[in-house]
């Protein structure tokens, strides 16, 4: 729709529009315009934050449901399961056009996007003239003198911009860039020796602050993750007083209305430690067999209270595929967990709990991604994730990545609650209306941990009540 149109149709609204929110409503299709008038009447003024805060609230309520299940007020969205996939060339290919595609889409939702051209019209700007583009990061160097040069692809051809030294806004972003992201780029076209683009900004997608879903009834869920049964230094006390708090048997008075309502319990991956995952683990395992260690856990689980529903997504040492995203554990491998009623689910994985929106991933990919940008801590790191949109931005590293047409790890909607493990230290934060939640694990500190100097957080567990938003952190080792 016109600008023109725009202000008239606000006016009639009684309300005025800001130039951005004009910018950002020019780009939308009439029937999303309509919407926001609907929502915004009233409003002497329209900003363009509050134009995007529609759009990200406005998210499509009715998402086809995957598969029903029998937990009464829960729904897998994404995530029941990812069948094999091919692993040609041209798979990968068609996986990275749709992850340049999808997070194209989501970059254009921001005014300094929606007008981003094509590389090929590169070449017909003006020494001076401003440019917006959108790409993937093929490779990202420093120069001897400390500029940075980002190598970007669009569908067309590569081109090379620039990202100079101590100028502004651009080099305190670029630290965070990582290759085979999609980001957008404002510069100017300016010629000096082999230099031909200045970046003045980089953008990601981000979000807007969303206002999260609520259950109309007063139900909790707890998160956990990596508790490597079958390992030595697996802290099976730490995992028995979990249930017994559960129970309500060993809880403090103050909290004893708690464990009756809490409904559902999330496992992010790494339920048991696996077998051949590292070199030599066979030294650090208990039970040397994947079958049995299984067995093991289905026990443990088969303790907690009956109202609770179970539902587990894989990690990396689980015993399914290894390449991103990863299918629910089988059933020929976990059959004490289906049998028991376990929900297994792939990795990642979206649910919708009471209303309430949560996205549950593993978090390998936050090895490659904190040795690219430098950062440890399990929230920024979250965080980071969400801005870029995307659950494995790196290729090429530890995360393997497997070639469906379409990519499944772009964070296309923004969830309430994003549940991720793996770092076996814990973290939670709410941001931007999100709440970030790494569990801590139920392993004691391995051998890699000392290697690497990892020092573990065991036994630390959100419980989150999904009415109010309120969060209880238990503290069980
Ligand atoms: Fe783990």
């Amino acid at each position: 729709m016109k600008a023109e149109l725009l202000v008239e149709k606000a006016m009639n609204l009684g309300s005025f529009l800001t130039p951005d929110a004009i910018q950002l409503l020019e780009t939308l299709p009439d029937e999303d315009i309509q919407k926001i008038f609907t929502q915004l009447k009233g409003a002497t003024v329209i900003t363009r934050e509050m134009v995007a805060q529609v759009l990200e609230t406005a998210r499509p309520p009715k998402m086809k449901p995957e598969r029903e299940i029998k937990a009464p007020k829960m729904v897998i969205l994404k995530g029941k399961d990812y069948p094999s996939c091919g692993g040609e060339v041209e798979d990968f290919q068609q996986l990275f056009r749709s992850r340049y595609e999808k997070t194209k889409s989501l970059l254009r939702m921001r005014p300094e996007a929606s007008q981003a051209i094509p590389f090929s019209s590169l070449k017909y700007l003006e020494e001076g003239q401003e440019f917006r583009i959108i790409g993937m990061v093929a490779e990202k160097r420093v120069t001897p003198k400390g500029h940075y040069i980002l190598e970007l692809e669009d569908l067309e051809r590569r081109e090379r911009f620039w990202v100079l030294r101590d100028k502004g806004e651009s080099y305190e972003q670029v630290h965070e860039v990582v290759t085979d992201e999609v980001i957008g780029l404002v510069g100017i076209k300016r010629q000096v020796g082999n230099i031909s683009f200045i970046t003045k900004k980089i953008l990601w997608p981000e979000f807007p602050k969303i206002t999260p879903h609520r259950a109309e009834e007063e139900v909790y869920v707890a998160f956990i993750s990596d508790l490597h049964v079958g390992s030595k230094m697996f802290l099976e006390h730490v995992f028995e007083r979990f249930v017994k708090w559960l129970k309500g048997t060993e809880t403090q008075e103050k909290y004893k209305h708690i464990p009756p309502k809490v409904s559902y319990l999330l496992i992010a991956g790494d339920i048991c430690d696996g077998v051949g995952i590292y070199p030599k683990q066979e030294k650090e395992l208990e039970i040397a067999d994947v079958f049995k260690q299984y067995e093991r856990a289905a026990e443990l689980l088969s303790e907690l209270p009956e109202h609770i529903t179970v539902v587990i997504s894989p990690g990396n040492h689980d015993a399914v595929r290894m390449a991103e995203p990863q299918p629910p554990i089988p059933e020929e491998i976990a059959k004490p967990l289906h049998d028991m009623g376990c929900v297994l689910v792939g990795n990642p994985s979206l649910l919708e709990i009471e209303g309430v929106r949560i996205l549950m991933y593993h978090g390998r990919s936050f090895d490659d991604l904190s040795s690219e940008v430098n950062v440890q801590n399990p929230c920024e790191l979250m965080k980071l994730l969400l801005k870029k949109r995307h659950l494995a931005p790196v290729y090429g590293g530890k995360t393997a990545v497997a070639p469906y047409t379409e990519d499944y790890m772009v964070i296309e909607e923004i969830p309430d609650v994003f549940h991720c493990g793996h770092l076996h230290v814990a973290g939670m934060e709410r941001y931007k209306g999100v709440w970030l939640l790494c569990s801590g694990p139920f392993q004691g500190k391995t051998s890699y941990m000392r290697k690497r100097g990892i020092e573990p957080t065991p036994g630390i567990v959100p419980v989150l009540n999904l009415k109010t938003g309120e969060l209880l952190r238990l503290h069980l080792a």
